[in-house]
């Protein structure tokens, strides 16, 4: 019965959508706040910094002595940025960095700290000025989770178990007297770590019985002290990669709390990537939009196998990187993979959060890489300029999905067409807060036409409606130096309530964000 219900609404849907793609294109969309899905962790909301190119030093890190403004080595332009984006979680030290990275090089006073080469990005000499009190540190001023990377591919497995005892031990042990001798007497909290990063690639070339076989090991010795307690995340797929998502369930999956997966947005399968962030066509922006919809097969083949081995999803799956790569900003320098970021980022940004809200049984967690300078970036910096990017203002705009209960949406669009390429035009998400209020994010992929969603809520009475949206004239609308604001939200005049019902005129290429209360 329930599920007859169901067809006949969508049949029911999809006809009005018909109907209305004829002259202007209509969406519709009915939230049902009555039925409740499982919370949004506010995790999803989840960043990645890498010892790559000037994410980490410059980006973050400018050091004491700095001209740049900062607070204790940390620039303070960035740092307001960043309070502004209320960041749940941190990943570091990388990304394939993390494999190469010794944690010792990077502890006690700064002019001592032996170098080391960052083989992986671009064959820079890294000081290890940054090492685990300085992210440590970061995070707790900053309220952040920490998410540590551990080395499996070159570091041992005691490397690995001293580093944990040195972060987290309260006890008079060993590596808990060495922090207090580097100057930080109470352990910190480190509450999720993975173990390796892409063992299958960058971290090792494991097979993926080999790296399970060795995950079980490693994991074994990622100990908890104290009152600190470890979510551990196993080395998940690259993309399609199935055969690894079974074979780690199979032999791990009663050893893990979590299982990344690593998808990025191309315009063309193939590497190195291709395509300008901000030199392309509408055919070139339909085709990252294609490419990351990819994300919603992904999710839900992967969750398909980890059901198989956990059906209750005690294991979440952890996207702890996705985003763009594109060919990198002319003039930059090699392996440092610059990139602008356009109004198309910001789609892509939406849409993913999206299918990660849709997910909130299985995704515990995402990461978009990265933090600053470097792929799909929050921020930008050149010396002491900064720039906040249209994918920042996403998250910011979003952020009043992290912790909310998700709501059920129906969703009828019409379809974005160009040439053989064909996706839905409108997107969206709903959710409850603690205090009752009910955010509606939508997005429009169509860079030309304005598409109306006339919008039923189900299980709740709304008096008022609110909202901002992102959007500009141009697909390739970016903020510069020179320009930081052609890309910003502005205060959102196009949603209207009359009774029960909600009418949305979403402008061509933007991002919503709407209140109801
Ligand atoms: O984010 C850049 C790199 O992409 C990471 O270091 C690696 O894990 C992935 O291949």
């Amino acid at each position: 019965m329930k599920l007859l219900r169901s067809t006949v609404v969508l049949a029911a849907l999809a006809a009005l959508c018909s109907l209305g793609r004829a002259a202007d294109p209509t969406a519709h969309l009915i939230i049902d706040a009555a039925r409740t899905g499982p919370v949004i962790n506010k995790n999803i909301y989840g960043h990645f910094a890498e010892h790559l190119g000037r994410c980490i030093y410059e980006g973050l890190w400018v050091g004491e002595n700095s001209p740049i403004p900062n607070t204790k080595g940390y620039r303070n332009d960035v740092v307001a940025a960043l309070k502004n984006l209320q960041v749940p979680v941190l990943r570091w030290p990388g990304g394939c960095f993390a494999d190469e990275y010794h944690w010792r090089d990077g502890i006690g006073p700064r002019e001592k700290r032996p170098a080391m080469i960052n083989t992986h990005w671009g064959g820079v000499v890294e000081n290890n000025h940054f090492g685990t009190h300085e992210f440590l540190n970061f995070c707790e001023m900053m309220g952040i989770e920490p998410y540590v990377c551990v080395n499996v591919g070159s570091g041992t497995v005691q490397e690995e178990m001293e580093w944990i005892e040195y972060m987290t031990s309260d006890a008079d042990s060993p590596m808990a007297n060495l922090r207090r001798a580097n100057g930080r007497d109470q352990p910190w909290k480190v509450h999720y770590v993975a173990v390796g990063n892409e063992s299958w690639g960058c971290g090792g070339n494991m097979t993926a019985q080999f790296y399970a076989d060795n995950y079980r090991r490693y994991n074994t010795f990622v100990k908890n002290y104290g009152t600190n307690r470890i979510q551990r995340i196993a080395g998940g797929p690259n993309d399609f990669n199935y055969e690894w998502t079974q074979t780690l369930m199979k032999s791990a999956a009663k050893q893990m709390n979590g299982l990344s997966l690593h998808y990025y947005t191309r315009t063309t399968t193939g590497w190195p990537p291709k395509g300008s962030a901000t030199e392309f066509d509408e055919t070139q922006w339909i085709n990252v939009l294609v490419n990351t919809l990819k994300m919603e097969e992904l999710v839900t083949n992967h969750s398909a196998i980890m059901d198989q081995y956990d059906p209750q999803k005690k294991v979440g799956l952890v996207v702890d990187e996705w985003g763009t790569w594109y060919e990198k900003t002319p003039g930059s320098r090699q392996g440092f993979l610059e990139q602008q970021n356009s109004l198309r980022d910001a789609l892509v940004a939406a849409l993913n959060l999206h299918i990660f809200q849709a997910h909130a049984d299985r995704v515990t967690m995402a990461n978009i890489a990265q933090f600053i300078n470097v792929l799909q970036a929050m921020i930008l910096t050149d010396k002491e300029k900064m720039v906040i990017t249209p994918t920042y203002h996403v998250f910011e705009m979003f952020k009043v999905h992290q912790d909310a209960t998700s709501l059920s949406v129906a969703l009828s669009s019409p379809d974005y067409v160009l040439g053989d390429a064909k996706i839905p035009a409108v997107s969206a998400s709903a959710s409850r807060d603690k205090n009752g209020r009910i955010h509606l994010s939508l997005t429009n992929a169509d860079p030309a036409k304005p598409v109306t969603v006339t919008c039923t809520l189900n299980g709740a009475v709304a008096k008022s409606v609110s909202g901002r949206v992102l959007t500009a004239p141009a697909m390739n609308a970016h903020n510069t130096f020179v320009a930081p604001h052609t890309v910003e939200p502005a205060a959102f005049g196009g949603a209207k309530l009359d009774g029960g019902s909600l009418s949305v005129t979403l402008p061509a290429k933007s991002v919503v964000v709407l209140e109801l209360l």
